[in-house]
């Protein structure tokens, strides 16, 4: 981001969606040769939540931006543009964002969806700010929202175990001092990653046909020693640029709010900024990984608990799919 700052950007109001139903670790003890204790230890996860079969993407989409709007006591009407952020669109056109504005019924805004995979929330708060401090702008809506029950393969071990369904959005608007609110941004892309972490079929490299469905070719398909050791350094990597970038050391950093893919990642990148694991927000237990809603869904959390505070410096970190990876400081305005 440039250093002149026309216009600073705050996040002035939150809302987010789990679903109800809840798959416990011992839900695949009945079928799959698995135990709660492996997934516990291994991934810090213990249970995820799923959508029902009839509940597409955008209906956690919407419920999240409708909790945001009544949280704001806002008309849709005032909504200038909406960024969704997902890896399990309804369709593949139109976009998600034109859904959930037909949902909302805001009739005077503007929308896209953007791809990042697990840093599609970084890039796409990123992106929504921009709008906001250049003046165009003055409400600015960034959701993420993911149903990955949809694409991990039920009888692969290695994968559904991980994820789990939820969505939450973010609105932002200008605000009056140039020291809160979204401060500063790293965003990094590597393609030469993009073969480990990936859903090869239904794009136009591999269209949908009889051989892509028996080849479970539209399921996730990831490396998952090669992603852990790809995803410490790069999210360590981009959290202590941005901690230098701004003169933070750790003890400055309220909450450092990594991407919640497993709980050994997040205490490895913890260790290599220096920051306590009591400084790290954390909510893998509950919902697995959540895809482009595990940071906004995390930080919702402990806002509504109370644990965020006005002044808080904190440090959102990602890696994911692409390879894409990020890191935002915020200072908390809330
Ligand atoms: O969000 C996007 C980024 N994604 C990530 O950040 C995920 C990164 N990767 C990981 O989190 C971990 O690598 C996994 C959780 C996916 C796997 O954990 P791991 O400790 O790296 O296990 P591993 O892949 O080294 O596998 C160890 C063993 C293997 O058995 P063998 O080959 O040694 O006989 C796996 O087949 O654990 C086995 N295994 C399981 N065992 C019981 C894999 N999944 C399971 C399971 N239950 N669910």
């Amino acid at each position: 981001m440039s250093s002149k700052k026309p216009y600073n950007c705050n996040i002035s109001a939150l809302g987010h969606y789990v679903p109800e139903k809840v798959i416990d670790n011992k839900y695949f003890e009945n079928y799959l040769d698995t135990t709660d204790e492996w997934i516990t230890e291994r991934t810090g996860i213990k249970e995820r939540r799923y959508l029902e079969k009839d509940q597409p993407t955008s209906y956690a989409a919407t419920k999240a931006v409708e909790e945001l709007l009544k949280n704001r006591n806002m008309s849709p009407d005032e909504i200038e543009l909406i960024v969704l952020t997902t890896v399990t669109p309804d369709m593949i056109y139109p976009s998600t964002a034109c859904i959930i504005q037909n949902n909302i019924g805001a009739k005077n805004c503007w929308g896209f969806d953007l791809i990042a995979a697990c840093s599609g929330f970084i890039f796409a708060l990123y992106t929504g700010a921009q709008f906001i401090k250049s003046g165009t702008h003055k409400k600015v809506i960034v959701c993420g929202a993911d149903k990955m029950s949809l694409i991990a393969d039920p009888d692969d071990r290695n994968n559904i175990v991980l994820f789990g369904d939820g969505a939450a959005a973010f609105l932002l608007e200008p605000g009056e001092d140039e020291n809160y609110g979204i401060i500063d941004a790293v965003a990094r892309i590597d393609g030469s990653g993009g073969r480990n972490l990936c859903q090869l079929a239904g794009g136009s490299l591999h269209p949908a046909s009889h051989e892509t469905v028996d080849k479970k070719m539209h399921f996730i398909y990831q490396d998952g020693r090669t992603v852990f050791k790809d995803a410490v350094k790069g999210m360590a990597d981009v959290s202590l640029e941005i901690m230098k970038r701004n003169n933070l050391k750790s003890e400055d950093v309220a909450y450092l709010v990594p991407h919640q893919a497993n709980h050994r990642i997040i205490a490895a990148i913890a260790g290599r900024m220096g920051v306590s694991m009591d400084k790290v927000m954390m909510n893998i237990h509950k919902y697995g990984n959540t895809t482009t809603a595990s940071i906004p869904l995390c930080i919702y959390e402990y806002w509504a608990d109370g644990k965020l505070k006005k002044d808080d410096n904190i440090i959102l970190s990602s890696f994911g799919a692409g390879y894409t990876y990020g890191s935002i400081y915020v200072k908390w305005t809330l």
